[in-house]
C-alpha cells in the first residue's frame, strides 16, 4: 500500500476540529476550563506552533533520548561518583530531586487539561505529546533518585514530597496549583508554557547540566538534558497562544497573566536555581554566577522575545532588578539555619575564597550577606550550635511561601506588605507577592502558610510538633552537609591572627 508522506497528511491531521452536534459547544468546551478570555472560535484557527512532531518521529527520538540517559547512567553506576562529590554538590542533587520530581508528576495532567480543553487542535495535538513527555520526566527522576536512595534518605522525598505538608512542598504547591492546575487551558498555555517553561525551566535545566557536566556528574547532566529537550518542544504550546490573545484585543489580560506568572516563578527558581549555582556547585566548577543566567536568559533573550510579541516588561522590573541581587542570598541564611526542616543536606557555601567570588559577583555581599554569616562563624567556632539554628519560626509570604527577608547590615531592611481582606490581615514578601493578591483576592485568600498553622492551633506550639507536621522523620532532618567543616579555614585564620 502507497504511504502517504508525512507533509501530505500532517497538517490536516494535527489541526482536526469538528462541529460537535451532540452536545453545546459549551459544553464540550467550558469556559471556565478552555478559556476564560472569550475569544472566537475561529480565532484558534490560526493556532501555529513552530516545533512540529508527528507521533511516530516521537516515539522513535524519545527512545534514543531514554536508552542514552540510562545507558550513562549503568555506564557509571559502578562509579563512586556521589561517595566522592562535594557536599554542596549532594545537597544540590537532594534538594532538586526533592524538591522537581513531584512538579513533574503534576504537570503530566496541567497538559492534560490543554489535551481536552484546548480549542485549537494543534494545542491539543501538542500537550498529548506533553504529558506524554512529562510522564518521562517524572519515571527519570523517580528511577535515577532510586540509585541514590541507598546512600542518602535524603532521595526518597522525590517520592514523599507531595504527600507532606513541609514547607517547601506547601510554597511550589501554592505556585504551581495557581499556574498549572486552576487555570483555564488558554491562561495556562500562557502562564506554563510560556512563563515558567521557556523561561525558568531553562535556567534551571541549561544552566544545571552545564555545571553538571563541568562537576563530572554525567549521569544528571545527561538526565537533564534529554528533559531540556522536551520542555524547547512543548513550551512552544504558549507563544501562538499569547500571538493569538493580543490580535483579538487581550493584550491587557496577556500582560496580567504573564507579569503574575513571571514572579511566581522567579520567587521559586531564585531560591532554588540561585542557592545551587552560587552557593553548592563547587567553586571551581562555576562558570556564571546565577545573576549572570538570569541577565542573558531572561533580561536579554526572554524581554526580547516579549517585546517583539507587542507586550511590555512586567511593571515590576524595577523591583525584580534589586530582587535578583539580594532574595536567593537572603534564602541561603534561612535555609541553612532553619536546616533541620529541610530534607537536604544544606550547606554554607561561605569560605573565604567562595565569599570572595560571591563579592566579586554581587558587589556588597561581605558588607551585607556577609555580616550574618560572620556571626554564624563566631558561633560555630564557639561550639554554640544551638544559637545557630532559631527556634521561632519566621513570617512567611503568603503568596510565595517563603521566608520575609531583606537585605542585613548597615542599609538593612526587612519590609512587610500587609492587606487587610475580610477580616484578615494576610502578610507579604514584596509589593509584587500583594499586588498578585489583590488581582484576584478570592482565588488566594484563605490560603495558610506554615506560620498561619502554627499561629491558628492547626498544629502544637513546639519545634518538634512543627518537624512532625512537616512530616520529618528524626533522620531525614537536615544537618550541615560537611558536618561544619567548612568552618575550620576561619579557625586557622583566627589561629593566625591570634
Ligand atoms: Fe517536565
Ligand atoms: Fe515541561
Amino acid at each position: 500500500m502507497a504511504m502517504l508522506k508525512t507533509e501530505e497528511w500532517y497538517d490536516l491531521a494535527r489541526q482536526t476540529n469538528w462541529t460537535p452536534r451532540y452536545v453545546d459547544k459549551q459544553d464540550l468546551f467550558p469556559r471556565e476550563l478552555s478559556d476564560l478570555h472569550d475569544l472566537p472560535d475561529d480565532a484558534f484557527d490560526v493556532f501555529d506552533e513552530p516545533y512540529k512532531v508527528t507521533y511516530r518521529d516521537y516515539v522513535r527520538t524519545q527512545r534514543e533520548k531514554d536508552v542514552g540517559a540510562y545507558s550513562v547512567r549503568a555506564a557509571l553506576a559502578r562509579g563512586r561518583f556521589y561517595e566522592n562529590a562535594a557536599p554542596g554538590w549532594k545537597a544540590l542533587l537532594q534538594l532538586h530531586f526533592g524538591g522537581a520530581t513531584f512538579l513533574e508528576y503534576g504537570s503530566v495532567s496541567a497538559f492534560g487539561r490543554g489535551t481536552r480543553f484546548g480549542k485549537a487542535g494543534g494545542m491539543r495535538n501538542m500537550s498529548t505529546f506533553g504529558s506524554l513527555d512529562e510522564i518521562r520526566h517524572t519515571q527519570v527522576h523517580l528511577r535515577f533518585a532510586y540509585d541514590y536512595l541507598g546512600k542518602s534518605r535524603a532521595f526518597d522525598w522525590a517520592h514523599k514530597a507531595p504527600r507532606t505538608d513541609n514547607w517547601v512542598v506547601i510554597s511550589e504547591r501554592h505556585t504551581f496549583d495557581d499556574i498549572e492546575h486552576t487555570r483555564d487551558a488558554t491562561s495556562f498555555a500562557v502562564m506554563t508554557n510560556f512563563a515558567f517553561e521557556t523561561c525558568f525551566t531553562n535556567l534551571q535545566f541549561v544552566a544545571l547540566s552545564a555545571d553538571a557536566a563541568r562537576f563530572g556528574d554525567h549521569t544528571f547532566a545527561t538526565m537533564l538534558q534529554t528533559i531540556q529537550s522536551d520542555e524547547a518542544r512543548h513550551s512552544q504550546i504558549g507563544e501562538p497562544l499569547l500571538r493569538i490573545l493580543i490580535e483579538h484585543g487581550k493584550t491587557v489580560e496577556a500582560q496580567k497573566l504573564l507579569d503574575i506568572s513571571f514572579w511566581r516563578c522567579w520567587k521559586q527558581f531564585s531560591p532554588l536555581s540561585g542557592i545551587c549555582m552560587d552557593y553548592y556547585t563547587p567553586l571551581e566548577h562555576r562558570e556564571h554566577s546565577f545573576k549572570e543566567f538570569m541577565q542573558e536568559w531572561v533580561s536579554d533573550q526572554f524581554i526580547r522575545k516579549i517585546i517583539d510579541l507587542g507586550l511590555d516588561r512586567p511593571w515590576y522590573w524595577d523591583i525584580f532588578l534589586e530582587d535578583l541581587e539580594t532574595f536567593h542570598h537572603a534564602q541561603q541564611l534561612g535555609v541553612w539555619l532553619y536546616r533541620p526542616t529541610g530534607w537536604w543536606h544544606a550547606v554554607p557555601g561561605v569560605s573565604p575564597e567562595e565569599r570572595d567570588w560571591l563579592e566579586q559577583k554581587y558587589p556588597g555581599w561581605n558588607e551585607t550577606f556577609g555580616t550574618v554569616w560572620d556571626v554564624i562563624i563566631d558561633n560555630v567556632l564557639e561550639g554554640r550550635l544551638d544559637r545557630t539554628i532559631p527556634e521561632p519560626m519566621p513570617m512567611i509570604c503568603n503568596m510565595s511561601g517563603f521566608e520575609l527577608t531583606g537585605v542585613p547590615g548597615k542599609k538593612g531592611k526587612v519590609v512587610d506588605y500587609p492587606l487587610d481582606y475580610k477580616g484578615r490581615r494576610y502578610h507579604f514578601g514584596s509589593e509584587v507577592d500583594r499586588w498578585i493578591f489583590q488581582q484576584e483576592p478570592e482565588r488566594y485568600a484563605g490560603h495558610l502558610s506554615l506560620v498561619d498553622r502554627f499561629a491558628r492551633g492547626v498544629m502544637p506550639q513546639n519545634a518538634e510538633a512543627v518537624l512532625q507536621y512537616m512530616d520529618m522523620a528524626p533522620e531525614e532532618r537536615g544537618t550541615d552537609g560537611t558536618n561544619y567543616a567548612w568552618v575550620e579555614p576561619y579557625r586557622r585564620l583566627r589561629g593566625k591572627a591570634a
